[in-house]
């Protein structure tokens, strides 16, 4: 079999393979033939054969689903894990998403060959400008955080261009999403917090005193973490842009706005989505993600390379060519497949079936939080959006229970816990995002199921504390875990 990727011809015979380069290849040698043996050092070669058990099909499927079934996952049950946005992953995705035109290309193959794979990324790129108002996209970053810092490094090369090197604080509101000033402080800026008002809101009051010649801009989460939106927004973006700053979305939560809000009305400069959280795609587990950044032309020169444009021909090519370009985030063009999920969800439910996405999203949250306000204290009053945050405050001082203690009883009960302890603002934090896909029944037995446990809380407060008794491992000790991580036992 012959394969040539770019300039390299790959030949493999039998368990051999050649390698033969063009001669602007320096310091490598043409014509070379290697046995796989030789790459790797004599040491490390086994000498017996590997001793594998003889399992039929079927004892190999059990034994996988087993596994599958200790863990909590989104197609096992309810996991309303706030901020986090727990999807349910279509699997038409998957599907689509293992066609082998998608999955067998080489990110080093001509562009003349995967002239479908650069019009796919080229589609999504106009999607996602079309539903959040923006002109530009990259698709490169593999996470929101990736997204954000790539949009900070973005914002630094934008005032240093400007000659306005002194702008070397970003806003970010204390509600934030912990990655906010991570990715600030990364990017060369430094963080300074501005309070939320009692309403969960920014303070303008706070923000106007604060915006000086200093402030490189403002970067908000919208709807906040607090699951509020910003009904300030397009004065406080216009406070920072009077102030010579740029405002930056953290577009994480943008599932709540899909079809009724674009940012780029609201007068934002540059945002990111999270492709896991808004666009379905799988979450969590280290795999990998998407968290592709927009921007308005203002900032559109310093996106990274490459950009994937579409000639007059129709044909998509690759431009590295951007003058100002911050340079590349990460190797290649980002996540693919991710990508391809993201575009058959859009598809799939085009512009009206996203809106229904956000109404959903918004209508089951809103249910939530009212018939839990019944037995737990929500401490910002108001229609939600996606999500919300309730408080263990008051079980905690007359009972001693935890909002830790409630969420390891959930397990036992078959929901995976929601958020607790963030956003940081709010004491015992017990975050509900129950998404759009979840049905009336599924959400009245949550709610059912946290009043019994609050009356558990208040009767015997002892059981709750050293729940869950149903899991596979019982209470973990989440320090060691992370200190000693074994994955293998
Ligand atoms: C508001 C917000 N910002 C940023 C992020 C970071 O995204 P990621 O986990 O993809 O890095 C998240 C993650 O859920 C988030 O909820």
């Amino acid at each position: 079999m012959t394969l040539f990727i770019k300039d390299i011809k790959f030949v493999m015979i039998k368990n051999r393979v050649s390698l033969i380069f063009d001669e602007h290849h320096e310091g490598l040698r043409t014509e070379k033939e290697y046995d796989y043996g030789s790459f790797i050092p004599q040491e490390y070669l086994r000498a017996t054969p590997l001793d594998l058990p003889m399992v039929s099909e079927g004892e190999v499927a059990r034994h996988f689903v087993n596994i599958s079934i200790k863990n909590h996952h989104v197609d096992k049950g309810f996991y309303p894990l706030g901020s986090c946005t727990m999807k349910y992953n279509p699997k038409l995705n998957e599907s689509v998403a293992y066609f082998s035109g998608f999955k067998d290309v080489h990110p080093l193959q001509p562009v003349e060959t995967v002239q479908g794979t650069l019009g796919l990324m080229f589609e999504l790129g106009e999607s996602l400008k079309e539903l959040t108002g923006m002109d530009a996209v990259s698709l490169q970053p593999a996470a929101g955080a990736h997204g954000e810092l790539t949009a900070m490094i973005m914002i630094r090369k934008f005032f240093d261009r400007k000659g306005e090197k002194d702008r070397k604080i970003i806003l970010i509101p204390d509600s934030a999403h912990g990655t906010n000033p991570a990715s600030v402080t990364l990017a060369g800026f430094k963080a300074v917090t501005i309070p939320s008002l009692k309403n969960g809101e920014i303070d303008i009051e706070h923000l106007k005193k604060v915006l000086s010649p200093d402030v490189a801009g403002l970067m908000v989460t919208n709807p906040n973490t607090l699951g509020i939106f910003e009904s300030e927004i397009m004065r406080i973006n216009e406070l920072v842009h009077r102030a010579g700053g740029l405002v930056y979305m953290d577009g994480a939560n943008m599932n709540a706005l899909l079809g009724i809000v674009k940012p780029g009305d609201l007068g934002f400069d540059i945002m990111h989505l999270n492709l896991h959280k808004t666009f379905s795609t799988p979450h969590g587990g280290g795999g990998p993600g998407s968290g592709p950044v927009l921007c308005k032309n203002n900032l559109k020169d310093f996106l990274p390379v490459p950009i994937i444009t579409k000639q007059q021909d129709g044909s998509y090519s690759l431009n590295f060519d951007a003058k100002e370009t911050i340079g590349k985030m990460l190797s290649f063009y980002g996540n693919f497949l991710v990508m391809v999920r993201a575009y058959a969800y859009i598809l799939r439910l085009g512009i009206k079936g996203l809106k229904r996405v956000s109404r959903g999203a918004i209508i089951s949250a809103n249910y939530l939080k009212t018939k839990i306000s019944k037995f737990l204290r929500i401490p910002f009053s108001g229609l939600c959006m996606h999500e919300f945050v309730a408080s263990g405050k008051e079980l905690k001082k007359e009972y001693g229970v935890r909002t830790l203690d409630i969420a390891k009883r959930l397990l036992d009960y078959g929901f995976h816990a929601p958020t607790i302890y963030f956003p940081l603002i709010v004491s015992e934090a017990f975050m509900v995002e129950p998404t759009e896909t979840e049905s009336l029944n599924t959400l009245n037995r949550f709610i059912e199921t946290l009043k019994t446990i609050i009356e558990e809380a208040k009767t015997d407060p002892d059981k709750i504390k050293e729940s869950p008794f149903n899991t596979p491992i019982r209470r973990l000790d989440e320090v060691m875990a992370v200190k000693l991580l074994d994955v293998r036992s």
